[in-house]
């Protein structure tokens, strides 16, 4: 199953708990709804109101029965009456988001971060991560954010702050990087850390899945409008498919290395056999080589091309034995010094964030993903401009690069001719 597949069965867990919760508990009269009078009910806004936003949004709603969704953003009015009325029939009058909470445009998540909300949902293309990261934290709010955080180092730099700005506060971070929330993930992940394949000396990670559906550019759109519509196809909102989607995977290297850094990344990529304007400038393919001080070399293969063998797992290779990780599958081994797989408890991990999320609010104890969910995500940032460059970048470079990938102005307009990076050309700046 690939992400999307999963993110359509994720549409059916918001129908599903529907049936669930209008079971009774809705009904209960411990959400003390009267404005003006704080109880403790947790009043949450949802930044990017789409298939992601949707289902975060429930699954916050489902994690703990004192919340209610109090506020929405969205860059399109009419995502925002979908988000409302597809929640609606699942969590009835917890659905309390009075019109003057509902916050279109590009800017909106500025008045909503400013009202009243205690906790905050990212879910709009990465592009904007950055900056609402920054604007929630300034406002002192607890924030789950979708993966990945940035698209480009600045971005990553601005993170880092703001995750620095949540522990100052006191407030809780927690990242979309699913797979950290998985049940079996941890328990694997956790047993390479305690050393049962020895020390790690290389890992390679596949992201091999089809095209994303594209959105191709209607009469009277903007060249801003159609770019917002087709974001996975754009590099300056998505920030190419090595980091909006397979950063899943580069994820799973920084975690089986414990966060340790490569000092240098080689990569290639580029377009195969995507064609036609709706396909924007994104490539459809990426190899990546990450170099580590102590001689290990992990790899990330990661492809979007249609008719082609498809594959979502993790091989680590260690002094002592090698361990095969596919959440899909499932898959969870690990042979060597010793022979074991995983058998305990399977879990829903996007559920799972959220109830970590709110029990961490409820108990006062944050959570803080903020260094490794940056770091991950600069993981396939360096790798996507080792690959556009063609050069081999160190870690050092590509932190410090100073390309933004924004643009001037978000106004509903005109934008620069987009071209895909060529390979041994497109400079590193
Ligand atoms: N963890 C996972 O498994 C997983 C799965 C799918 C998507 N995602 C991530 O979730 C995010 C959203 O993906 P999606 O599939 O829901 O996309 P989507 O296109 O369905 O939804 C994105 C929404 O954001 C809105 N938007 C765009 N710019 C905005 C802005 N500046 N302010 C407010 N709203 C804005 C869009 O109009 C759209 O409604 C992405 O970062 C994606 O990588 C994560």
């Amino acid at each position: 199953m690939t992400e999307y597949e999963h993110q359509l069965s994720r549409r059916g867990f918001v129908r599903t708990s529907a049936a669930i919760m209008s079971a009774g508990a809705l009904t209960a009269p411990a959400l003390g709804r009267l404005r003006g009078q704080r109880d403790d009910t947790l009043h949450v806004g949802l930044v990017g109101c789409g298939g992601r936003g949707t289902g975060a949004a429930a699954q916050a709603l489902t994690a703990d029965e004192n919340v209610v969704l109090h506020a929405i953003a969205d860059a399109f009015p009419e995502r925002m009456s979908t988000a409302c009325n597809q929640l609606t029939d699942g969590f009835g009058d917890r659905i309390a988001v009075d019109r003057s909470r509902m916050f279109a445009g590009v800017d909106g998540y500025k008045a909503l971060v400013e009202s009243d909300v205690d906790v905050v949902l990212l879910a709009t293309p990465p592009h904007f991560r950055p900056m609402q990261l920054e604007a929630a934290t300034r406002a002192g709010k607890h924030v789950f954010c979708e993966k990945p955080m940035a698209v480009d180092a600045p971005g990553y730099r601005s993170v880092l702050e703001s995750a620095r700005r949540a522990k100052n506060n006191g407030t809780s971070l927690v990242s979309g990087f699913c797979w950290r929330y998985n049940a079996p993930e941890r328990a694997t992940y956790r047993r390479i850390h305690e050393g049962a394949i020895g020390t790690i000396r290389s890992m390679h990670v596949t992201y091999h899945t089809s095209p994303l559906a594209q959105v191709p550019r209607q009469p009277g759109w903007s060249d801003m409008e159609w770019q917002l519509r087709n974001w996975k196809h754009m590099i300056w909102l998505s920030g190419d498919h090595i980091v909006e989607q397979a950063c899943h995977s580069i994820d799973k290297i920084n975690w089986a290395m414990q966060g340790t850094m490569p000092s240098k990344v080689t990569a290639l990529g580029g377009r195969g056999v995507r064609e036609g304007e709706a396909s924007g400038d994104v490539f459809d393919h990426f190899s990546v080589i990450y170099e580590y001080d102590d001689g290990a070399r992990c790899f990330l293969t990661c492809r979007q091309q249609p008719n082609s063998s498809n594959d979502n797992t993790d091989y680590i290779m260690g002094s002592d034995g090698v361990c095969y990780v596919n959440g899909w599958g499932p898959t969870h081994t690990i042979t060597g010094r010793e022979t074991w797989t995983y058998d305990g408890a399977r879990t829903n991990m996007y559920q799972v964030e959220h109830d970590e999320l709110f029990a961490s609010i409820r108990s006062g104890k944050p959570i803080n993903d903020g260094q490794w969910m940056a770091d991950s995500t600069m993981l396939a940032i360096a790798g996507r401009m080792a690959a556009y460059t063609g050069r081999t970048i160190s870690w050092e470079e590509a932190i410090n690069s100073q390309e933004s990938l924004s643009p001037e102005s978000y106004a509903f307009g005109d934008l620069p001719p987009i071209t895909p990076p060529r390979p041994g050309f497109t400079p590193f700046k």
